[in-house]
């Protein structure tokens, strides 16, 4: 097991499309358990693989109080997506420290494959629809700052930099 290095918004990688996974191998299983690791250490509730460099379709996701029921998606799809919208609070591993509002589908249901190469699916709503809608994005390579206004997004660059320099 090992900690991966989480990439900082505005990391040019992070818009960085990803490839879907063409066999769930032993690397793939390696990758899901150290973005697990990852993931629980740095009290995030999910994360893509492109957040820590890895430009393939897998995301991992832990909404639970206890911490303790990791679900894997490898290769997810959005087959369904309410029209039904909610705003909610959202945060990212990649832009610690900076929360806000972002609109997103109520419900949606999610085709992808598990750590055994089987496809399943599953239906969402509340914090899972919008944790699952989330690291879809990053898999397309977009970030939760890009709902935001222009001048949100500057001041968020800025922070971010700032914060950087000084570490
Ligand atoms: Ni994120």
């Amino acid at each position: 097991m090992a900690l991966l290095n989480i990439l900082r918004y505005p990391d040019p990688r992070l818009y960085t499309v990803a490839q879907p996974v063409a066999e769930v191998d032993t690397r793939i299983r390696q990758l899901i358990r150290d973005m697990a690791e990852t993931m629980h250490a740095a009290s995030g509730i999910g994360l893509a693989a492109t957040q820590v460099n890895v430009h393939q379709r897998v995301i991992v996701i832990d909404v639970s109080e206890t911490r303790s029921q990791l679900q894997v998606f490898i290769n997810p799809e959005l087959i369904e997506t309410s029209e039904q919208t909610r705003l909610s609070e959202e945060g990212c591993l990649s832009v610690p420290g900076i929360y806000d509002t972002v609109e997103r589908s109520e419900r949606v249901r999610l085709r992808a494959l598990n750590e055994e190469g089987k496809t399943f699916e599953i239906s969402a709503d509340g914090l899972l629809a919008v944790c699952i809608q989330h690291e879809v994005d990053h898999l397309k390579g977009k970030v939760f700052v890009d709902y935001l206004s222009a001048l949100k997004q500057m001041r968020i660059k800025t922070k971010m930099k700032k914060r950087a320099h000084a570490r």
